[in-house]
């Protein structure tokens, strides 16, 4: 099989790791990649937004299965380019992307269909939103509708700050088009979870659970970030409550989009926070969470390309459970000095052949770029090239030995400027003691 994984971030790196290892796959590609996919595929400079370039490239190399990692294009709707030429490609539909694309069509779904989430109201003007955030009062939560990389919510904890972001959303329209309108909702307490499945829009197989550290210093401190590191599984999520997210949120909104005349077919993430009140919906995602796959694949002992080629040909239903290797993975993202603010690129990494030797450690590649030997310098060097730069993921018997073991790793790599969190998958022992 030949298969053509679209992104170029960690998540796409673990895809990419796991799809090799299946007995079916012939030849990997990926657009565009970085320096550390290029070690186990042949990647190819399109962006991943060109979809006509991808649709052109995937017939010229007669490719099998397409695999796309990142929201955008498929809101663009590469899905259903590639079906129109009988391209097989694993995701969801332009329609069913909008679950993503905008909050507002995944509010209104949720409110029609049942699905436990935050209470809300949608605004198309700033003056109504403002009065009504002086109505509720704070905390609460301010959204833009559209795709704004995962800096379109502010938590707000006074009126100013929500009146700041309604401001800033409608007025400066900081998000363009994306911040047309609005959501304000309630602000839930509790725990975050991640639940990541994949249907054929007839079967749903739930991946394991994670847990995702999206704010960019210990403790939860500091602005959101694309996300800083993940855990799997996350004990916090219980059989109970992980049965009550497939029953009341997963199968519910799978069939609610149905009855909307959309089929779902693809990865489904369901951004869970874990309240007094049960698991509510905090958003979902249309794709495979980052970094949470890169936490979740190394437990994967099923053939990946197996199950996502099955997902295309709707034969879903032959891999009812996956198999799961019972130690849990926890990966930390290395990230560049100043992210998720500005930050500068380009930094050699010293330390990756040292950890590449080390027992059950995967470094995934982010944002990084590769030097090819030359005659004064006889190695590949690799330099930084994005916020996020890596991602060491590391298994180990317990969530315990497993945050040593990477951290272990973290620690053998260097570069300037370099930044990660130290209390990924911590959460997890506190809450497995209390
Ligand atoms: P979203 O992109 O909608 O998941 O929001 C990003 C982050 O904002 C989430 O991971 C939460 O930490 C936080 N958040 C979003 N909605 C709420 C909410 N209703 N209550 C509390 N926190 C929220
Ligand atoms: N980890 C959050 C996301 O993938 O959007």
């Amino acid at each position: 099989m030949r298969i053509l994984v679209v992104g170029s971030g960690g998540r796409e790196h673990a895809l990419v790791w796991k799809l090799s290892q299946s007995k079916l796959v012939d030849k990997i590609f990926c657009a565009p990649g970085n320096a550390g996919i290029s070690q186990e595929a042949e990647c190819i400079e399109i962006r991943p937004e060109d979809i006509s370039r991808l649709k052109d490239f995937a017939r010229k190399e007669k490719v099998d299965l397409t695999v796309v990692g990142p929201e955008a294009p498929l809101a663009q709707g590469i899905v259903d380019e590639f079906n129109n030429y009988k391209l097989r490609i694993f995701g969801p539909s332009r329609s069913a992307s909008f679950l993503e694309a905008s909050k507002v069509f995944a509010k209104e779904l949720m409110a029609k269909y049942n699905v436990p989430t935050a209470d809300f109201k949608v605004f198309d003007e700033p003056d109504g939103a403002k009065r009504y955030i002086k109505k509720i009062g704070t905390p609460c939560v301010v959204k833009a509708d559209g795709l704004a990389q995962g800096k379109g919510v502010v938590v707000a904890r006074t009126p100013d700050e929500a009146y700041q972001a309604v401001k800033s959303i409608m007025e400066e329209q900081i998000f363009g088009e994306a911040g047309r309108r609005l959501i304000i909702e309630e602000c839930l307490e509790g725990q975050e979870a991640s639940i990541i499945a994949i249907t054929d829009g007839r079967t749903v197989i739930p991946l394991a659970s994670s847990q995702d550290h999206k704010r960019v210093f210990d403790y939860d401190r500091g602005p959101n970030t694309g996300g800083m590191g993940a855990y799997s599984p996350a004990p916090i999520v219980t059989e109970g409550v992980f049965g009550e997210v497939l029953e009341k949120i997963i199968y519910r909104i799978i069939d609610g989009l149905a009855k909307e005349g959309i089929e779902y077919i693809g990865a489904l993430y369901a951004g869970i926070m874990l309240t007094s009140e049960g698991p509510k919906v905090l958003e979902f995602n249309v794709r495979f969470g980052d970094p949470e796959t890169q936490a979740i694949l190394p437990r994967l002992k099923s053939d990946l390309a197996e199950v996502l080629f099955a997902t295309t040909e709707s034969r879903l239903w032959r891999y009812k459970n996956l198999d799961w290797d019972g130690r849990a993975c926890v990966c930390v993202v290395v990230a560049s000095g100043g992210y998720p603010g500005k930050y500068e690129k380009g930094k050699e990494i010293i330390g990756l052949e040292e950890v590449a030797k080390m027992k059950d450690i995967i470094i995934f590649h982010a944002g990084t770029k590769r030097l090819l030997p030359t005659t004064q310098q006889s190695t590949v060097r690799y330099l930084t090239d994005g916020g996020r730069v890596l991602g060491v993921a590391g298994l180990g018997e317990d969530i315990r030995s497993a945050i040593d073991r990477t951290y272990q790793a973290v620690e053998k790599i260097r570069f300037e400027g370099m930044h990660y969190r130290r209390d990924i998958g911590r959460k997890a022992i506190t809450e497995f003691i209390l």
